[in-house]
């Protein structure tokens, strides 16, 4: 694993044995862990106590996780389970042994048939979630997973909680990662699966240009560019980027999300004839 932290500060969490920290992210803490009724190795996230906002986004999520565990795609994690007892709010899912995509950005060189293939992977998985009626929410690279065999895993869907909970609360907005979250949710809307696309679009600038495409730190700023600024255009950016390929970002860039694609399977098909177009 990409980010293996060392050892675990405790041996056991409910009945599940701690091996190793996979990473802590703004979430909570990831292990890899036995559970010991079964002797599976699995992946288990312990949310750090600020992450619930109250007891609704709780029961949103153990009510989505039931959803979930019935989730059969080659490119979307498999959840187990969740847990909400004394020890805090744990979510159980397949433990993915290669690294992420951040790390594979910071660490692989370029290859644009190899990152179109993997942007394939990420469509057909956030078709998927779609299609079960979800939004991810929290697109970007350390929620992209591989398998060693390079097969893409899309992780931490649809944690945000309902949509009668983001109506209730909008504080829900501030929980998505301020770099790659669309305008709308900016502007306190719904989110869609059509936010999902922005979020793509932002870890796809990234891909094909080595950079976001806000690389700002005022985080009042950075919701000023979501909402105004248009990106400069990625084949500018990098010019090993096909200017096509650029259009297609820029296009899933788009402020209002009717500009954007009509869903992941458009943008698969898309991209696969930029693909296809130079091989
Ligand atoms: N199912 C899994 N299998 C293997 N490794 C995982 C799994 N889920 C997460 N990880 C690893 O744990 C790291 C930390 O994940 P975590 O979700 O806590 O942080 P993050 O994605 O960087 O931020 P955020 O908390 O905003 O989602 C990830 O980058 C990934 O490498
Ligand atoms: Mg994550």
């Amino acid at each position: 694993m990409s980010q293996e932290l060392g050892l675990p500060d405790r041996a056991q969490l409910y009945r599940f044995k701690l091996d190793r920290i996979l990473g802590r992210g703004g979430t909570g803490t990831v292990y890899r862990a036995i559970d010991t009724d079964n002797g599976q190795v699995v992946a288990i996230k312990l949310f750090h106590s600020t992450f619930f906002r109250n007891r609704l986004h709780i029961r949103d999520i153990a009510r989505s996780v039931k959803k979930f565990r019935k989730f059969q795609h080659a490119n979307v994690t498999h959840v187990f389970e969740f847990i909400n007892e004394d020890e805090g709010q744990c979510l159980v899912e397949e433990y993915v042994d290669g690294p992420d995509l951040k790390w594979y950005l910071e660490n692989r060189p370029w290859n644009l048939q190899e990152r179109l293939v993997i942007m394939a992977q990420i469509c057909n998985g956030l078709q998927y979630i779609h299609e079960k009626g979800f939004t991810h929410h929290d697109l970007k690279p350390s929620n992209v997973l591989f398998t060693r065999k390079g097969v893409v895993k899309l992780t931490d869907y649809s944690l945000a909680g309902g949509h009668l909970l983001a109506l209730l609360d909008p504080g829900v907005y501030e929980q998505v990662t301020p770099m790659y979250i669309a305008p709308e949710l900016v502007r306190r809307e719904k989110a869609t699966p059509k936010s999902d696309v922005y979020s793509l679009g932002v870890t796809a600038y990234l891909m094909f240009t080595g950079r976001v495409p806000f690389p700002v730190d005022n985080l009042q700023y950075l919701y000023h560019c979501h909402l105004h600024v248009r990106p400069e255009h990625p084949a500018v950016v990098n010019p090993n980027c096909p200017h096509d390929l650029g259009d297609v970002i820029m296009r899933m860039l788009n402020k209002d999300p009717a500009d954007r694609f009509e869903d992941c399977d458009q943008l698969r098909i898309v991209l696969a004839g930029i693909g296809r177009s130079r091989i």
